[in-house]
């Protein structure tokens, strides 16, 4: 029999004898209700203390069916039965993220403060789309906002907001530096271009490129040397070729396959020579901006009109949050405000309304987690992490060069080390990754650059150890 079941359809629940109905049921306190808040806390603070969750793997869609179909019903099969699904099927077929294993693609380490306070985000049903509503989380997402942007040099008149994720955040960039552009051709009696170009380094995210389609533009895909770096000079020579055409260029601040950062000053440098917007996608790496070591690499950054960094990568912040800064967040709220009637109440105050910023109306306070981190424990804890990963990824990768069986692939910049096992295929990679998996010791997934096949490391963790990456060395002997 289920808890629905079992449970009374009315119910007293106050000194003022409102009767619980079927309607209300789902909103009342009663003591389904709160047996239902306990054990979900009680599961969330058993995950987040837990150091041990192993890595977990993806389950065929087969044996998810088996194991787990029909949980929807009219009746509900209550809290007791729903959670005990989650915990024994569908979250074991979930990766761990913040496995200190995990280090494909970019992961996730996000701190016990922001995870738990992400419980709170939701909890408090706090609305963060506009001032009205959510004064006080926009307040303080917008600490956490002129934090960063300070760090990264932008004036103190900088401002933005935090969206769902890098994707979102250089589309509603390249929108705003497009919507700038062509009013800016309209104030000069220009026509616009038949069509506009973003010029980017062909390492640029494949975001950069998916922005273009949504906006249907194009994307001049600068082609960089050795060095994988995109710089000034090749920058100029896409500027001659595409004139006015060119809306916006983008650098990459720490490219996804190798975590290099294009060369900002030469290319904020030919701002003096030529009019256009140019916005800096650090959404991995940019974080690396926070700690010392790093910071040199970032030089021009100063001179952005915009700039992305995911929180939910290396400034540990659960899924899914990305930074999103302006210059001149002025010309950002005239590309992207909504207007309607019912929203008019909202939209003609001055009043910082964080919709007004990016491509979105109804938006949750994603910020919140990360001021709460760092406002527990201080931007020198998250400069140490960082420092961490940086310091980990090279000795690993002179560990690699020390090993006559693995080849550096390019040394690192940041906290991605890329390396081949001489002599093997591709299939080989995959079979090792498959073992790895399956031993639960490692999420290490086949990459590959310029057709020759590879596997890497990234790194954001803390409680990733130089003694956990050599043990996964040792298994491609
Ligand atoms: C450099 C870069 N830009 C953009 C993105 C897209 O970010 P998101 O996955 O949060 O949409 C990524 C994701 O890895 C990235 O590495």
């Amino acid at each position: 029999m289920s808890d629905a079941a079992a449970r009374p359809h009315t119910d007293r629940i106050d000194a003022a004898a409102r009767v619980v109905t079927d309607a209300s049921r789902m909103h009342a306190v009663t003591p389904e209700t709160t047996a239902v808040v306990d054990m979900v806390l009680d599961y969330a603070r058993r995950r987040l203390l837990d150091t041990e969750v192993p890595l977990d793997k993806p389950m065929p869609p087969s044996e998810l069916r088996r194991l787990a179909a029909g949980s929807i019903s009219e009746d509900g099969v209550g809290g007791r039965r729903a959670l005990a699904l989650f915990e024994n099927v569908l979250a074991p077929a979930c990766l761990t993220i913040d496995h200190p294993g995990y280090l494909s693609f970019i992961p996730s380490a996000p701190t016990k403060a922001a995870s738990a306070f992400d419980l709170i985000v939701s909890a408090t049903a706090v609305y963060g789309g506009s001032w009205m509503e959510g004064s006080g989380a926009v307040f303080a997402e917008n600490e956490v906002l002129a934090f960063l942007a300070r760090e990264f040099g932008l004036p103190e008149t900088a401002g933005g907001v935090v969206v769902q994720g890098g994707t979102i955040g250089n589309l509603s960039a390249l929108v705003a530096a497009r919507d700038h552009a062509a009013r800016v051709r309209a104030e000069r009696g220009q026509a616009r271009p038949e069509r506009c170009v973003v010029v980017a380094s062909a390492e640029a995210h494949s975001s950069i490129a998916s922005a273009a389609r949504v906006m249907d533009v194009d994307v001049v895909k600068v082609a960089v040397g050795e060095s994988g770096a995109l710089t000034g000079a090749q920058v100029r020579t896409a500027l001659d070729e595409h004139g006015d055409a060119v809306i916006a260029v983008v650098a990459t601040g720490g490219s996804t396959n190798f975590g290099i950062v294009d060369d900002i000053a030469s290319i904020a440098a030919l701002k003096d020579e030529f009019d256009f917007w140019l916005h800096v996608d650090g959404a991995y790496g940019l974080a690396a901006a926070l700690a010392p070591s790093a910071r040199h690499r970032f030089a021009g950054l100063e001179r952005a009109d915009s700039l992305i960094v995911d929180p939910h990568k290396w400034l540990f912040t659960p899924f899914d949050a990305c930074v999103l800064l302006y210059r001149d967040p002025a010309i950002a709220r005239a590309a992207h405000t909504q207007h309607a009637e019912y929203l008019d109440t909202l939209t003609d105050r001055a009043e910082w309304n964080p919709s007004d910023y990016s491509i979105q109306l109804t938006r949750r306070p994603r910020g919140l987690p990360l001021w709460f981190s760092l406002a527990t424990f201080g931007a020198g804890a998250y400069r140490a992490a960082i420092e961490d990963s940086l310091a980990l990824a090279q000795r690993v990768a002179d560990e690699i060069g020390t090993r006559p069986e693995l080849r550096l692939v390019r040394d690192p910049q940041l906290s991605v080390v890329v390396f081949e096992r001489v002599g093997w295929e591709a299939a080989d990679y995959a079979a090792w990754s498959d073992r790895l998996l399956d031993e639960q010791r490692a999420f290490v997934v086949p990459s590959s650059h310029a057709g020759r096949p590879n596997t890497r490391f990234a790194i954001v963790s803390p409680r990733t150890s130089f003694e956990l990456i050599t043990g996964i060395l040792d298994t491609m002997r």
